[in-house]
């Protein structure tokens, strides 16, 4: 049975000195609610509501942009994740199955230990929590159990020193029969230290009406929220650890893992080899066996099984390079199409444009892709020869087996096996070098003599 989402992401509590809010912060790429969204990815999910504070417009605009099927409900006053949890409730009349209530700061919690806590509620708790031991709980809230019975969980603020030296702590995460946890969210009250409804009360009243709660463990960077931008800081680092780790362990060679940047969506096929200094932005897939050599930024990009990019390459989005491509040093590719085997050696601008298999762009190419107002494609086809310097003025096309000499500015179309030659005429004058050079360093001398 599918799992309904709830993700948290009302409450300021924030110390990130921002504009911005604390849940569209990103790391690898993402605006981390997006993090705790995609854990749905690998599950089977029900609705996938968010709670935002008042006027979280932005929030509400990026979260629809991730999946417009998403619920966005306000909670226009923060009074508590109690509180919080009753404004879905309109999304769960009469809904069935379980919901777990995720924050939308706390973005690595993972599908597996999910599926762990639902195998807790099948195996008979009626309430499962997510917990984690840590030699410094700080003010997390507390769990207290009794064998291997969650009786209930006391926020800092409220506990007694006897309970603040239990180790075992609330994450946040708990997962009910939505109608339940509806239900026991809205019997909370707000009698306690902080004048809130605690979402943690849910699990005293439920063992006071017979029902039974259950722990589940997970690490303590599993739980891990952010707060500051050094919390983010962290954050970005596990997920990089992380990242690195699953690449090498997919068959992925990395020569200097800690120098390579991943996305939250970056794909690398196995015996693929990452130089050092590397970035993956948002939307990068590399198939197996290609290498992407050293300084090199990839974002939108795919490259083919065998390709070589870089050292000091830039794919940009919409690149799409088929197998066996060489993209070279300082070489710029944007949205543009480059066939099997084509080479764009060095310090090139491909960008709007369709490259033929194995044609190879001479050195300092550029296709002239906008003229102020509008972008033009340039089309090249199969086995071409582009001399070095070649100025592709788009919209232009060259045809297959066709060359382009030295230095030519292509402004009209190259039919297929023609040569196009578009540049001054070298005209050498006998002698006149050394001419000048004399002419130039005695008046050098002159001058200094003065
Ligand atoms: C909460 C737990 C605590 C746990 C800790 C883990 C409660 C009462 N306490 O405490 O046991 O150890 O998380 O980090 O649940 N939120 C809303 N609306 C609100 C209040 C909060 O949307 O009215 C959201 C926040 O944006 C945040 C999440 O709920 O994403 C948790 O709220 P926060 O204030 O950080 O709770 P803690 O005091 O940290
Ligand atoms: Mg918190």
């Amino acid at each position: 049975m599918s799992i309904h989402l709830i993700v948290l992401a009302a409450g300021s509590g924030s110390r990130m000195e921002s504009d911005r809010p604390k849940v569209l912060h990103e790391i690898a790429g993402a605006p981390m609610i997006e993090h705790a969204l995609r854990v749905g990815d690998a599950l089977e999910i029900g609705a996938r509501v968010v709670v935002v504070g008042h006027g979280g417009d932005d929030v509400r605009d990026t979260v629809l942009n991730i999946d417009e099927n998403i619920r966005v409900v306000e909670q226009t006053e923060q009074l508590g994740t109690a509180h919080a949890v009753t404004m879905a409730a309109p999304e769960f009349k009469g809904a069935k199955g379980d919901a777990v209530v995720l924050y939308g700061d706390t973005p690595f919690i993972r599908a597996e230990t999910l599926e762990t806590m639902s195998a807790a509620r099948a195996s008979g708790a009626d309430i499962v929590v997510l917990g984690f031991d840590t030699p410094d709980p700080a003010r997390y809230g507390r769990l207290v159990t009794d064998g291997a019975t969650l009786t209930r969980i006391v926020e800092w603020k409220d506990a007694t020193d006897a309970e603040r030296a239990i180790t075992l702590c609330n994450s946040g995460v708990i997962m009910a029969e939505a109608a339940t946890l509806m239900r026991l969210a809205a019997a909370v009250s707000n009698d306690n230290a902080a004048g809130e409804f605690y979402l943690t009360d849910i699990v005293e009243l439920g063992h006071a009406e017979g029902l039974t709660a259950a722990v589940v463990t997970c690490d303590e960077a599993e739980t891990l929220g952010i707060n500051t931008r050094q919390d983010l800081a962290a954050a970005e680092a596990v997920f990089q650890s992380n990242a690195r780790a699953d690449a090498m362990e997919n068959g992925v060679t990395l020569q200097a893992p800690d120098t390579v940047y991943f996305s939250f969506d970056t794909y690398i096929g196995r015996d693929a080899v990452i130089e050092p200094n590397v970035v993956f932005a948002p939307g990068v897939t590399v198939e197996s066996g290609a290498t992407i050599r050293a300084f090199s930024h990839l974002e939108g990009a795919h490259v083919g099984s065998g390709a070589i990019v870089g050292p000091y390459a830039r794919l940009r989005p919409g690149t799409e390079l088929s197998n066996n491509v060489k993209i070279g040093n300082f070489v710029e590719i944007k949205n543009a199409l480059i066939a099997d085997g084509a080479k764009v050696n060095h310090l090139s601008y491909i960008g709007d444009a369709d490259i033929g298999a194995d044609t190879n762009i001479g050195a300092g190419t550029v296709t002239c892709n906008y003229d102020g107002v509008f972008k033009h494609r340039t089309t090249i086809g199969e086995r071409v020869f582009i001399g070095s310097n070649t100025l592709l003025v788009a919209p232009v096309t060259v045809g297959d087996d066709a060359m382009t000499a030295t230095g030519t500015v292509v402004t009209s179309n190259v039919s297929d096996g023609d040569m196009a030659i578009g540049r001054a005429k070298q005209v050498n004058k006998p002698g006149l070098a050394r001419r000048l050079f004399q002419k130039l360093r005695a008046a050098k001398a002159a001058s200094s003599k003065g």
